[in-house]
């Protein structure tokens, strides 16, 4: 979850580790710390609790630090509470070595036991000091920086992307990678380490993805890259297309409600290069319709918001393809004993690529002889990399924690998947078909509707920002997207709420409406529309405020009930929730806005969760 840069060059390391870690801080931000080889040949460090823009403030923007090679860090703490002293980059005792460290080491408790019996000191309650401290325990016996580090690296376990400088090698970075995302940028006379590509953006769209097991050796003249057994690599380079303004505010006040605005065309990129004629065809899949036919389970696998796309998803996969789908945590499938075998499908669906729970999950199916198909928003990351075939969500960036067009999009390419499951089977109604393909391609215009009422929905958040506890009922996909409002809100506004399924309500959570609690009553869907609108009427009856979710089409009929009514675009049944969702999410966001909440930045939460 910690944000890692490195940089070797002929300019100042610090301000561009700044300017990196700036782009990273959505991954940890309890500290930050740099540390730079300077010309004198030692090794400065600074590091600081708190913001990145506290640590900057004490270097002068990197002016105070005149090393042309540095690594810094954002910390997400694992081990050791937020603070100075276990803020990296971490330094051994006798100052030759620091290091910055994502993941974590499972051992270090009986390596520093170790270190500590051979007379070593420690600063720092971290496991990653264990590594700066084996690696000059390594380096006094052999002076060899190259082999210290494989020295540490077969003595260390665990996870962990690491970047390392040595006093007495004043030219180099050493880089490591083991479960946790690390990727190399090849500029000209200048190289690069990151754990994300939006750091880099800047300065290099050339990177290489280091795979587990790699070390590579960053100097001004070039990156060498070696094994497990220390023999040479030869990397695949990769062009990264990103923008590097999309990595930034560009004018709103947060990431989050730019990428909220920016779903429409988002969904655009999602969609457009797979609607053919209007068939759904994934050029892109190397799955064919005769293995479709012989899947005989069919999991979804995810966490978070993406598990919710997975919610949405066994809906309208098993409507499609009459299979039937189950959806799991992903921290739970590992350890569940799942029933797996060569003719099971598992979509794994993750923005970053880099969950690593949803990592594990993915390699105990393929263990099982699973064929894994991941949708993933982040090219190159590590899910896609070891998926059997990928579905890229082509929604760009997404740098607020909170997610929002990722989750746009990996519905849509689930939903699009559904149909091209369906078409494969012969299961879908051909009817059906063709009118969701219609919608499909006007889901993106529709969108744009949705978000141009933006203000009704930040009046209603001015006027109910103030409730302790809020409660999103709904029916079947209205359930599923309830869980993702629900979430949406507590992760951003800190208010506990909670999603029921509305006909759940009565067998004991009821209990807790009462005079003035707010319910957010979606009726999107019209089959359960009147179904939904009974459970509205029962919370109503305890005291309940409702505020209702439907279609223009249904606005009026619930408006005979509830005063307060949103209200999206008629659209197909399944595409619904691509509509529903964006209300849901711009009232977390404005609600999140009225409490003074730091809406990018949420307490106790990092982008890209690399620890289990
Ligand atoms: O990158 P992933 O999609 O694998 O991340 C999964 C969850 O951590 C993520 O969706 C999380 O729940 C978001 N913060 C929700 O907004």
């Amino acid at each position: 979850m910690c944000g890692i840069v490195g940089f070797v060059g002929r300019q100042q390391a610090a301000p561009i580790l700044l300017d990196g870690l700036s782009k990273l801080e959505y991954r940890g931000y309890d500290s930050a710390g740099v540390a730079v080889v300077s010309p004198d040949g030692g090794i400065e460090v600074r590091k600081a609790k708190g913001r990145l823009q506290v640590l900057s403030d004490l270097i002068h923007g990197g002016a105070d630090m005149d090393g042309r090679i540095g690594i810094g860090h954002t910390r997400w703490a694992t081990h050791g509470a937020p603070s100075d002293v276990n803020s990296h980059p971490h330094v051994s005792e006798g100052g030759k070595f620091a290091v910055i460290h994502n993941g974590i080491i499972e051992n270090y408790v009986e390596i520093k036991e170790f270190l500590i019996r051979q007379g070593v000191h420690f600063q720092s309650e971290t496991d990653t000091e264990v590594v700066a401290q084996l690696l000059e325990f390594y380096y006094n016996e052999c002076r060899d920086f190259f082999e210290a580090v494989g020295r540490v690296l077969r003595r260390i376990e665990g996870a962990y992307a690491l970047g390392m400088l040595c006093a007495d090698c004043p030219d180099r970075i050493i880089a490591a990678r083991k479960d946790a995302p690390l990727l190399l940028g090849y500029g000209e006379g200048e190289n690069f380490i990151a754990s994300d590509v939006t750091a880099l953006l800047k300065y290099t769209r050339d990177v290489a993805y280091m795979e587990d097991g790699e070390v590579a050796v960053l100097t001004t003249e070039g990156i060498k890259v070696f094994d497990a057994l220390q023999q040479p690599v030869e990397k695949e380079r990769h062009h990264v297309d990103w923008e590097a303004a999309a990595a930034e505010k560009g004018g709103y006040p947060h990431f989050m409600l730019k990428e909220i605005f920016e779903q429409p065309e988002a969904l655009r990129r999602a969609i457009s290069p797979r609607l053919k004629d209007g068939r759904i065809v994934f050029d892109d899949m190397k799955l064919t319709p005769e293995r479709i036919r012989a899947l005989s389970r069919v999991f979804i696998v995810a966490c978070g918001s993406s598990y919710h796309v997975g919610m949405l998803g066994k809906y309208t996969l098993e409507h499609l393809t009459r299979r039937s789908v189950e959806v799991c945590l992903a921290s739970e499938f590992r350890y569940a004993d799942p029933i797996v075998d060569g003719n099971t499908l598992v979509i794994v669906i993750s923005q970053s690529g880099e969950t690593l729970d949803t990592m594990a999950a993915l390699r105990e199916a393929k263990a099982r002889g699973a064929y894994v198909l991941s949708i993933v928003n982040v090219v190159g990351s590590s899910i896609a990399r070891e998926s059997d075939d990928v579905l890229y969500t082509w929604a760009g960036p997404e740098i607020a924690v909170a997610t929002t067009k990722a989750y746009s999009t990996q519905l849509a390419v689930l939903d699009m998947l559904g149909l091209a499951f369906g078409e494969a089977l012969g299961t879908v109604d051909a009817a059906e078909y063709a009118e969701t393909v219609r919608e499909l391609e006007k889901l993106p215009e529709k969108l744009e509707t949705v978000l141009a009422h933006h203000e009704d929905i930040q009046k209603y958040a001015a006027e109910h920002f103030n409730h302790n506890s809020i409660f999103f009922i709904g029916r079947n996909l209205d359930y599923a997207l309830g869980l993702e409002g629900s979430l949406k809100l507590k992760e951003i506004s800190y208010i506990h709420s909670e999603a029921y399924a509305s006909g759940e309500l009565k067998h004991g959570t009821i209990s807790l409406i009462e005079e003035g609690t707010l319910v957010v009553a979606l009726g999107t869907y019209g089959k359960l529309f009147d179904k939904a609108m009974s459970n509205v009427v029962e919370v109503k009856a305890r005291g309940a405020e409702v505020l209702a979710l439907t279609t223009e089409s249904r606005r009026e009929e619930r408006q005979k009930t509830v005063p307060n009514v949103l209200a999206v675009p008629d659209t197909a049944d399944m595409l619904l929730p691509s509509l529903g969702v964006v209300p849901l999410q711009l009232f977390a966001y404005y609600v999140a806005l009225q409490r003074g909440c730091d809406i990018d930045k949420p307490r106790n939460l990092a982008k890209s969760v690399t620890v289990e």
